[in-house]
């Protein structure tokens, strides 16, 4: 794993942005997947910068987001799909028709998990983003004894309630499933950007990263494939070596 400590979040924002931005560069109708949560906000900012200065065009880059909550419709500012589009699709060149996100409002969860699957079949991810959670969930993909391989529902740990709470008006507004892609679907893209900032995740950085390879961990997968840069804040790498 390529490992990189940056001393400051502006430094690992700008990092993180130009490794997206190189690949659209050099392969115009790339396909992106995308995450959400704090620590992206940054770099989709980075990305926007760059845009607005003429460095990159997204006009012809497809983007599949990892995961969003059920039961939020899109225009409820704590849905993922509200999120996508304030802090990047609404800010570049990118047409509607080519962000996909799993439909969380889906009659039938099952087939839109399906349809989800299909679409991610025919097309190869360049560039995967990731964060982490505090148990090491990935997407949603929450520590378990087992992992689907493909999008799935997943009923929410009462911990990720807990830390994406703060994103709510009260605990009981959180969604109790979301739909997320699975860690066979992850782990299927060409190269991943695992980044994470904070002193809180620090612990679980060093055992997605050193310890034993385990569905209990979801990130630990990560070190099975090839191409995985890790970009951490210094207090996220302070456990690590
Ligand atoms: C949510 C998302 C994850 C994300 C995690 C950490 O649970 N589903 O994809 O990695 O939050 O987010 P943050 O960057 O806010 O710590």
């Amino acid at each position: 794993m390529n490992i990189q400590i940056f001393d400051s979040q502006l430094e690992l924002d700008a990092y993180a942005a130009n490794l997206f931005i190189d690949t659209v560069r050099s392969k115009p109708k790339a396909v992106l997947g995308l995450a959400t949560g704090s620590t992206p906000i940054g770099i989709y900012a980075k990305m926007v910068e760059k845009y607005r200065n003429g460095e990159v065009s997204f006009a012809e880059v497809t983007t599949f987001n990892l995961d969003e909550y059920v039961g939020l419709i899109p225009y409820n500012d704590q849905s993922y799909a509200y999120y996508m589009n304030k802090h990047l699709f609404d800010h570049i060149d990118i047409p509607d028709t080519q962000t996909f996100l799993p439909n969380g409002m889906a009659e039938d969860l099952e087939a839109e998990c399906v349809r989800y699957d299909q679409m991610l079949l025919e097309r190869q991810i360049d560039v995967q983003l990731l964060g982490i959670g505090h148990n090491g969930h990935i997407g949603f993909n929450e520590p378990d004894h087992a992992l689907s391989g493909g999008t799935h529902v997943v009923r929410l740990k009462e911990a990720t309630r807990e830390a994406n709470a703060r994103f709510f008006a009260a605990m009981d507004e959180v969604p109790e499933y979301a739909l997320t892609m699975g860690v066979g679907s992850i782990l299927k893209a060409n190269s991943i950007i695992l980044a994470v900032r904070g002193a809180d995740k620090a612990d679980i950085v060093k055992q997605a990263l050193t310890g034993p390879i385990t569905t209990e961990v979801p990130a630990s997968l990560l070190q099975t494939h090839p191409r995985v840069t890790v970009l951490l804040d210094r207090e996220a790498g302070r456990m690590l070596g």
